[in-house]
């Protein structure tokens, strides 16, 4: 059955079909909205009161979620079932974030043990490159670390390591290196020393193009400074689940950092995948970052839906998906240590529940995964809030913000008790509210002196949804709460849909056809493709 035939589909229908109250309407109703629709959980508060939904339209999405199985999904899910079908293979992601006592099973053996003897390996290594004590092939000090990977090899490391500026240690040197565009590992090594560079070869396949040939361009640019074979074991680290296709490349698999088939490249940050992260910020953070996940995880696990906050962000964004009409969703980090977050989620989210079968091979017969997309805040708004605002599309959005600043710069006038954060947190709230309340004509008259042509281009409708998440302070424990938790928002959403979330098979068709146009690029035969594409390689051969 799908999800749009079960009864609480059909009632959200019918009451998005009648007539609806505005956000004005429902906080006018009820002055204790905002308080009530708020929820706490692993350090964060999430306000959904700003979300087009009543009493009457959220009761049905808990209904949804419980006709759907939910729960009983996500419980299979922890408990390491082989979730992933069309993969024949567990999702444990939560695995790799469980206390040392913890028991989780895939084929009868507890994965834990396995996962605290990876980290103490990665912890040892990161600790050795930290303090010096690992050396490069000519005795000199590991001074930069270059993470090649893409995808979920590379957007979960940069990203954290981005948000974490402010714990890492500022000796070190961290690079990523993602495209096969050569400029990529150009500019990003053009001004390193090669006996001061550890590269960490990530990759879960280790068979992927781009990170296998950004490798092998690295180990041609080590040795030719270093001239020695010898010297790839002590530049060279590896992170894969593959370790023969490791060993053909030449890394000694004592350099390997092992995870496992269960665990999907866009959920892999938090294992051997973030070693840069670990090495930059040191092991009792990142342990900290894997605490924070777990709190999360427990929250998921343990609160009931109607308190549960990756639930809540998945009905709500179903009910903006599915019922509003939507067809993307911003995420707006307010904190420039965030400014990659929304990138990272477009992996997590869209390589995740980009869809259009169900579990049993049925075309969707609604719409599923939407386009996320954002940037940081404040300069979002002074680039597409305009059309968040004042264009036609509904396009509801996350806020996300912090109390307090890693960086408290004062603001303002002299003697003035105000921070660069103050400013930076008014924008947020200014933001949702303008969104949620608009302008009306009447009060964009009751400014004065708005010539009457004008009125209409000033004002704004309102009635545009947004959520926004709060915590204390950007720390490794609340940046891994905020990653698990759009993880399991995912979750929901993919499991009410129906769909896999843990496959990405259309990522392969245009993996398949790349390798075939690779050798007609510089040959002269005849070419099959269609009109176009044939066209388009002709240009290429003779300009090439
Ligand atoms: O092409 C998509 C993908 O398979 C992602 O799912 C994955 O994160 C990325 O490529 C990198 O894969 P690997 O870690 O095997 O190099």
């Amino acid at each position: 059955m799908q999800a749009n035939e079960t009864a609480a589909w059909k009632a959200l229908g019918n009451l998005a079909a009648g007539p609806r109250a505005t956000l004005k309407d429902l906080f006018a109703a009820d002055p204790e909205r905002g308080q009530r629709l708020s929820a706490e959980g692993a350090g964060w508060r999430l306000d959904y009161s700003k979300q087009r939904v009543d009493d009457e339209i959220l009761a049905a999405l808990f209904r949804l979620a419980r006709e759907r199985g939910v729960e009983e999904r996500r419980d299979a899910m922890l408990r390491g079932e082989k979730i992933n079908v069309t993969e024949n293979r567990a999702v444990l992601h939560t695995a790799l974030r469980a206390p040392r006592g913890a028991d989780i099973r895939v084929d009868g053996e507890n994965v834990v043990p396995q996962v605290h003897a990876v980290l103490d390996r990665m912890a040892d290594f990161a600790a050795k490159v930290r303090s010096g004590e690992w050396r490069g092939f000519t005795g000199q000090r590991i001074r930069a670390v270059v993470n090649i990977g893409i995808g979920g090899s590379d957007l979960g490391p940069v990203m954290t390591a981005e948000a974490l500026e402010h714990y890492s240690d500022r000796d070190l040197t961290l690079r990523f290196v993602s495209n096969i565009d050569g400029t990529d590992f150009a500019e990003k090594v053009r001004d390193l020393d090669p006996a001061e560079t550890l590269f960490i070869v990530s990759s879960k396949t280790f068979t992927t193009l781009e990170t296998m040939t950004n490798a092998h361009t690295a180990r041609r640019w080590l040795l030719d400074a270093l001239g020695d074979e010898a010297a790839v074991a002590r530049h060279f680290v590896a992170v894969s689940t593959n370790a023969e296709e490791v060993q053909r490349f030449g890394i000694d698999t004592a350099n390997m950092f092992s995870f496992w088939d269960w665990v999907g490249g866009r959920y892999s940050v938090d294992s051997a995948i973030g070693l840069s992260l670990m090495i930059s910020v040191g092991p009792e953070q990142f342990r900290e970052f894997l605490a924070g996940m777990h709190e999360m995880d427990r929250h998921f696990a343990q609160a009931p839906l109607e308190q549960n906050l990756p639930a809540l962000m998945a009905l709500t964004g179903i009910w903006n998906q599915n019922f509003l009409g939507s067809c993307s969703l911003a995420v707006l980090p307010y904190s420039q240590y965030l400014r990659s977050f929304p990138a990272y989620l477009q992996q997590l989210d869209m390589e995740s529940n980009g869809k259009h079968v169900t579990l049993e091979g049925e075309r969707v017969a609604f719409d599923t995964g939407p386009i996320v997309w954002g940037q940081a805040g404040t300069n979002g708004q002074h680039a597409f809030y305009q059309l968040i605002h004042q264009g036609t599309r509904l396009i509801p959005c996350d806020f996300i913000g912090f109390a307090r600043s890693l960086n408290p710069l004062p603001a303002g006038e002299e003697g003035e008790d105000l921070t660069h954060q103050d400013l930076l947190m008014a924008n947020v709230f200014a933001q949702s509210e303008a969104l949620a309340f608009g302008k009306t004509p009447e009060q964009v008259r009751a400014d004065g002196g708005v010539p009457e042509e004008l009125v209409p281009h000033k004002g704004f409708e309102g009635n545009r949804p947004s959520s926004t998440l709060l915590a204390r302070e950007l720390t490794p424990r609340s940046l891994g709460a905020l990653i698990a938790l759009y993880e399991h928002k995912v979750f929901v959403q993919g499991a009410i849909w129906g769909i896999n979330s843990f496959d990405q098979w259309g990522v392969e068709l245009g993996k398949v056809l790349a390798q075939k146009i690779v050798p007609e690029l510089n040959g002269d035969q005849e070419l099959h493709h269609d009109s176009s594409t044939n066209a388009l390689i002709e240009w290429y051969r003779q300009e090439r």
